[in-house]
């Protein structure tokens, strides 16, 4: 496993391009899926999740080769098998978004249960009563989800849970209905702007579908689907990470391509902060303000303050003078970095889903990176802290995060990857 080694207290400048969004590669990969045709997907980010989805399809009898550095072909004409199998759905929960389509093009699907992961149990429990409001027959059997319908008929659904809206269970049931019979509604619907992309990957190929952004959407059933054409959005997350490299090592970070509307609360808890926001027409820039203020966040489903920038935030505010707090409304247990942090001095204290943080000096140390926020997490405290930092087992972070050492070594940071 590499590890990631940081000289910290360099401040960062310049300017850095945010690639393509994992979180809509991955439900965009999976519909090509429902339609025997061929697609074309652009601005794909190379990350580990996205080389496991490809992976999945494959297996299942689709032919995809990347034609340039971020774009692929996806042929699912010859697919014939509808069983994703453990061995790979266990390595990326994400994994189950094949659930829909697969039920859809062949009336039948069999899914291995997505285990927990380090965040959370992560149930799919919104996903399949999603399915079986539309008609499917869903069975538990040797952990997989074995799905059934005769047909699938429009429904009306409500599809949030306790912790809110379900992205990917948002998408599963949106590409589960775009053959069922008459109209699909969905209340409670996850407004996510990867969601919006999937939607509009869908409408490319020819589905019926309204309310795209917001809490209800309206699939009208339709016979068949066919190929497209589509580019997948910016990384919102990403292009937050980077914001936060910039301020937290006190330099002037400028992030392009990034559609500052898709960083809405995010860029005002900025401001409230102290954070000096620009806007340059082809993204956002920042710089830490003389005398930056402590703050209360709350993370929501978008477009609230959103759960995968949770650890990148505290790793900053861990830094910035007073006492702040984050409450974890998504993910109760997603907290894998303030044990790290705490090894890096810095002064936080959890109490459930929340975190008091009190700003102040961070050392650097030997961290151990676990799930991907927490371990962009860990390297944004390594540009901050006093001395050398090591990140282990970056694994984690090639999950969602391209060439990050790259990056931020091109904004200035003392940053190399060294091969273990
Ligand atoms: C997506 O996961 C993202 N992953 C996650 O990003 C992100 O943290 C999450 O949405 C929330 O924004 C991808 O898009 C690939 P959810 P998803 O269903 O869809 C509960 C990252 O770091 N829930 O919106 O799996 C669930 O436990 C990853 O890039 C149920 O109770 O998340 C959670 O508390 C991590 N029952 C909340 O809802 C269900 O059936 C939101 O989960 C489904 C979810």
């Amino acid at each position: 496993m590499d590890k990631i080694v940081i000289d910290g207290l360099c401040p960062l400048k310049g300017k850095v391009k945010v690639s393509g969004a994992k979180n809509s590669s991955l439900p965009l990969i999976a519909a090509c899926l429902i339609s025997p045709s061929k697609f074309i997907l652009k601005n794909i980010p190379r990350v580990i999740d996205v080389h496991t989805m490809i992976k999945l399809l494959v297996a299942l009898g689709s032919k995809i080769e990347w034609l340039s550095e971020d774009t692929l072909s996806i042929d699912s004409t010859n697919v014939k098998k509808w069983r994703a199998p453990y061995q790979m759905v266990s390595k990326m929960r994400a994994s189950v978004c094949v659930l829909g389509p697969l039920l859809t093009r062949f009336k039948k699907a069999e899914v291995s249960y997505p285990g927990g992961c380090i965040i959370g149990t992560r149930p799919i429990d919104l996903h399949l009563k999603g399915l079986m409001r539309l008609g499917a027959d869903i069975q538990l059997k040797d952990g997989y989800v074995v799905a059934n319908a005769k047909e699938l008929n429009g429904a009306s659904i409500y599809l949030a849970g306790n912790f809110g809206s379900t992205v990917l269970g948002t998408a599963n049931i949106m590409m589960a209905s775009v053959f069922a019979k008459g109209d699909t509604t969905i209340e409670g619907a996850a407004c996510e702007p990867e969601v919006v992309d999937l939607g509009n990957l869908l409408i490319k190929m020819g589905a019926k579908i309204q309310g795209l952004g917001s809490p209800t959407i309206t699939v009208t059933g339709v016979k068949e689907l066919h190929g497209a054409e589509h580019t997948i959005i910016s990384d919102r997350i990403e292009a937050g990470t980077y914001l936060i490299s910039g301020i937290i090592s006190r330099g002037e970070v400028e992030v392009e391509d990034i559609d500052p509307k898709l960083l809405t609360v995010f860029i005002d808890k900025l401001i409230e902060c102290g954070v000096e926001v620009t806007y340059t027409g082809r993204g956002i820039k920042v710089k830490a303000g003389k005398d930056l203020k402590s703050l209360e966040i709350t993370t929501l489903p978008y477009p609230g303050f959103p759960t995968d920038l949770q650890a990148q935030m505290t790793a900053f505010l861990t830094t910035v003078p007073g006492i702040s707090f984050i409450h974890e409304k998504i993910y109760p247990d997603r907290f894998m970095h303030v044990a790290e942090l705490l090894r890096m001095g810095a002064k936080i204290m959890r109490e459930g889903p929340t975190t008091m943080i009190q700003g102040g000096e961070l050392k650097g140390a030997p961290v151990m990176a676990s799930d991907l926020r927490a371990s962009a997490a860990l390297v944004l405290a390594g540009l901050a802290a006093k001395g050398r930092t090591e990140v282990n087992r970056v694994y984690h972070i090639d999950r969602g995060y391209p060439k990050i050492d790259e990056k931020l070594a091109s904004l200035g940071a003392k940053i190399k990857r060294v091969k273990e």
